[in-house]
């Protein structure tokens, strides 16, 4: 599988599928393809924030895709006319040769629209298996003692892992995180977007060898690709 980064939250996971997680595109300052660039099968989003659905409708519906997400965004992107699968928090969806399963996430999930809040449930993380390869989206999150069952249970390759802080943890929570975990691989993501969330993700690969953690640590630019 190929795992690319293009900035923030947003990856694309490729091999039989290609699926494509929070497209936040427009708007972000590090985001390396444009929406109209991008190929898809399937996108899944973890929560309604903006900077996670980003440009998942407009994407969906060049690509004429499903957008994987928790029920209640998913009746929000319907009545946008996308097609939505919604699913619920433990729950798995096999379809397209795609197994998605969304996960307990510390975090929250309105959607922003006209300078109104609409509810659209909670915010998820997701494992999504393709080709054997097993990958731990974590939306946005702080760390929590359940990431040991999610470890236990799913047993991912790969962690898609926030470090930004001030939204989400920040390295010293990542690399508990990944001491609960366990991956082969960790990538970190969502930082570096805006001036508040600014890291140097060298640091935290520091930190997670100075914890004597198996986990290696792969630091990727926008842009770039990881192979498993
Ligand atoms: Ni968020
Ligand atoms: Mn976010």
């Amino acid at each position: 599988m190929k795992i690319t980064w293009f900035g923030h939250a947003a990856f694309l996971l490729e091999g039989s599928k290609r699926i494509l997680i929070d497209p936040f595109l427009t708007g972000n300052p590090n985001a390396s393809i444009r929406p109209e660039e991008i190929e898809t099968d399937v996108i899944i989003v973890t929560h309604g924030h903006g900077d996670h659905l980003g440009d998942a409708v407009e994407i969906a519906k060049k690509n004429d895709v499903p957008v994987v997400c928790i029920h209640e965004l998913s009746r929000y992107l319907s009545k946008k006319g996308v097609e939505a699968v919604g699913v619920n928090i433990g729950g798995t969806a096999k379809f397209r040769g795609v197994s998605v399963t969304l996960v307990h996430a510390l975090h929250s999930a309105d959607v922003e629209e006209d300078d109104q809040l609409i509810s659209t449930g909670q915010a998820a993380g997701v494992i999504v298996e393709l080709d054997g390869v097993r990958v731990y989206h974590t939306g946005d999150t702080d760390v929590f003692l359940d990431m040991q069952l999610i470890g236990e249970l799913h047993k991912p390759d790969v962690m898609l892992v926030p470090i930004g802080d001030w939204y989400t943890m920040g390295i010293k929570g990542a690399v508990k995180a990944l001491e609960l975990v366990k991956p082969k691989y960790a990538i970190p993501m969502h930082y570096n977007t805006f001036p508040v969330i600014e890291q140097d993700p060298e640091d935290f690969k520091k930190a997670v060898e100075e914890a004597g953690l198996d986990t290696k640590v792969v630091v990727l630019n926008p842009g770039e690709s990881f192979e498993v």
